[in-house]
């Protein structure tokens, strides 16, 4: 069995698209476990940049087939949006599965997201406004619509009454009009046809594609601080990005993933609100590296704020996660600046911690300490082995090595597929 796990290792938007891209090109199965269309990956592909929310990057691999797992809620409308948006680029040739038991996104999920947005006003989370915490309140009450529901029509439409029941209070109490049955039944028909034939149980699926052999990659959306229970809450998503959620998000064993790649920006960034121990408060510097790294949004377009490399915050990574491995993102952006900060510890109250405080208030209070090395100031985006990086930027690689213990197993130096060092070949 060969199965790999991709896992954002902050807060999101490390470069996972890439890295995913690249193993998804190798793989037989890429299958996306959770989240939602929050996410965004961006993939350079044969020179043109697309950007993916909810199909796996393996649209860009004929010979892949795209799983969208137990845990994945989905907006159907916009992945039909975003496939019929593929199809018009010219990707026509991907295949793509949905799984019976993966939540269904539908419109009030919007309004509600956005109706609690307003509602918290100053301490609002900055969520991406897509439904996606709505959604999975209604799993986790259980009343929410699977897209299982959409093969028994009939039932459809008892379920709906239901939880229309349900839904229409929550927005009435929110100051919003609520959603009729007449309304949303026919939009759930026509769903249902386009859906129908896409419709498994992932479950079995994925038991034969093990025991037949073939080489699954789990791709994963978001990053581990933005986990529910073990990121920044309340300022995180509402699902789990761990790639040790994969199994209970797909419906497999425990030993299902036999390595995780953690992927890891030389920098930090995060969007939306919360606490951000490293980030940079000099404008003018944080500007710099946003504008090299492109660093917008690829959903919201949202600016991201900007820190340096965060080692506690990496090592309490690697304790809940296990990443087996990294891939080490977005290195040339680095060549911008003069001289680059590593935060190696942090201190609350005073005292060194050995840990990341769970609560907001603590890890607002807490005290960063850095050390400094030296930049390289010149273009690495032509090295293709990892003794072609200037001495500086190894020194800064071995340095992140050492402190957090976790190899970077790839290196990227650009945004193109060509622009990455391979170190390893673990899939
Ligand atoms: P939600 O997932 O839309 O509910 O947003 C909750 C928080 O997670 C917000 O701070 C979002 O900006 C953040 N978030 C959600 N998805 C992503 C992502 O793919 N990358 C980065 N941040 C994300």
């Amino acid at each position: 069995m060969s199965t790999l796990a991709i896992q954002g290792c902050q807060w999101g938007d490390e470069g996972k698209g890439k890295v995913t891209d690249y193993y998804a090109s190798k793989a037989d199965i890429v299958v996306r476990s959770q989240g939602g269309n929050n996410a965004g990956h961006s993939i350079v592909h044969k020179g043109k940049r697309y950007a993916l929310r909810l199909l796996p990057s393996g649209v860009f691999n004929p010979n892949a087939i795209n799983i969208l797992a137990d845990n994945v809620v989905i907006n159907p409308w916009d992945l039909i949006g975003e496939i019929d948006n593929l199809h018009n680029l010219g990707i026509k040739d991907f295949k793509i599965l949905v799984s019976s038991r993966a939540p269904i996104l539908m419109p009030y999920h919007l309004v509600l997201d956005r109706a609690r947005e307003q509602a918290l006003s100053k301490n609002k989370i900055g969520t991406t406004l897509r439904g996606i915490g709505p959604c999975y309140e209604d799993v986790v009450s259980r009343i929410g619509l699977r897209f299982g529901d959409l093969l028994d029509l009939d039932a459809l439409k008892v379920r709906l009454e239901g939880v229309l029941e349900i839904k229409n209070l929550e927005l009435k109490a929110f100051g919003q009009e609520g959603f009729s049955v007449e309304e949303l039944y026919p939009k759930l028909i026509e769903i249902s046809k386009y859906f129908s034939p896409l419709i498994i149980d992932t479950t079995a699926y994925l038991t034969k594609a093990i025991k037949e052999g073939k080489k699954i990659l789990f791709e994963g959306a978001q990053g581990a601080m933005l986990d529910n229970i073990h990121g920044t809450f309340p300022y995180v998503t509402s699902s789990s990005p761990l790639a040790t959620a994969i199994p209970l998000n797909t419906g497999m064993p425990l030993d299902c993933v036999n390595n995780i790649i953690g992927i890891v920006k030389a920098y930090t960034t995060r969007v939306g609100e919360g606490p951000f121990p490293s980030e940079i408060e000099n404008e003018e510097l944080a500007h710099k590296i946003r504008e090299t790294g492109h660093e917008y949004g690829t959903v919201t377009k949202r600016p991201r704020r900007i820190g340096w490399l965060d080692i506690p915050q990496l090592r309490y990574v690697h304790s809940i996660s296990g990443v087996t491995h990294v891939a080490f993102m977005l290195l040339d952006v680095l060549s911008s600046v003069d001289e680059i900060k590593l935060c190696v510890s942090y201190s609350l109250n005073g005292k060194e911690i050995d840990y990341m405080p769970s609560t907001v208030a603590q890890l607002s209070k807490v005290e960063t300490k850095y050390i400094t090395l030296p930049s390289w100031k010149e273009d690495i985006s032509s090295c293709r082995k990892y003794e072609d990086l200037p001495l500086n930027a190894r020194r800064y690689i071995e340095k992140v090595e050492e402190l957090t213990g976790l190899k970077a197993t790839i290196v990227s130096v650009g945004p193109d597929k060509e622009e990455t060092i391979i170190r390893e070949d673990i899939f």
